[in-house]
């Protein structure tokens, strides 16, 4: 089969997934897709780097409406642009507003603040957290954050969300075309809903969600 229609095809199977998904989230969640324009949940990515920026290329390319954020957007063009049409770019207030599900893909040293500034509004939010804790890169948090457990941790910073914990075992560069059909890619999480949905966008990178332990 050729490259193209694998991909392809990958990616419709994406979508098909991921429309699956929808009929079995929360009412209040359903509520906000927009029919006519997309049947797809909207994501806002935190954090466009090499985590952020790989995995919402994918998803743009999958046919998910996908805004990357930066604390300098303007400095998004080229991710923008790699990532199609699908795709656009906005301040981290923005893409939170703009998204169902919120991809967090950041240094775990910036979880604290990003936490305090914005935990309000990702509320009811489906919120993946791709961020390992590393106490040389990330300070005392990360050394708080690893003997609590870091996906509790994480969770707790952010009460009221969908939390679902997943990508932080995979390299970017393993996701790169696309996982190649059996990059295995752990998750966890909270809320059953929010495992569904997550799981389906693990799919839609071309990679095998395998669930982790319950949060
Ligand atoms: N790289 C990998 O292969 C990999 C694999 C698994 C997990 N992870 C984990 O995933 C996370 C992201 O890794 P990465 O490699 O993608 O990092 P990266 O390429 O350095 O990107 C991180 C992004 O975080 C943003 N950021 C930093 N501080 C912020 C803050 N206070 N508020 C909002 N945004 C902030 C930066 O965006 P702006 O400066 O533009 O705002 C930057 O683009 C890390 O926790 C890492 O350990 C990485």
């Amino acid at each position: 089969m050729p490259p193209s229609f694998r991909s392809s095809r990958r990616n419709v199977l994406g979508v098909i997934c991921s429309i699956t998904a929808i009929t079995s989230l929360p009412p209040a969640m359903a509520e906000s897709y927009r029919p006519g324009k997309t049947n797809l949940p909207r994501i806002g990515i935190i954090g466009s780097g090499q985590v952020g920026g790989t995995l919402g290329r994918l998803w743009a390319q999958a046919g998910y409406q996908v805004m990357f954020s930066s604390r300098e957007p303007e400095l998004l063009q080229d991710v923008v642009a790699n990532a199609g049409a699908n795709a656009r770019a906005g301040d981290v207030a923005q893409a939170i507003a703009f998204g169902d599900v919120i991809l967090l893909a950041v240094p775990y040293g910036a979880e604290p603040s990003i936490a305090e500034k914005y935990s309000k509004v990702l509320a009811g939010k489906i919120l993946i957290d791709a961020d390992n804790a590393y106490p040389y890169r990330d300070g005392a948090v990360a050394e708080k954050a690893r003997s609590f457990g870091v996906a509790k941790y994480s969770a707790q910073l952010f009460p009221g969300t969908l939390f679902v914990r997943a990508f932080n075992s995979v390299n970017a560069s393993s996701l790169t075309d696309g996982g190649g059909g059996d990059t295995e890619v752990l998750y966890s999480f909270t809320n059953d809903k929010a495992g569904e949905v997550a799981a389906q966008l693990i799919k839609a990178t071309g990679c095998v969600p395998v669930r982790g332990h319950d949060l």
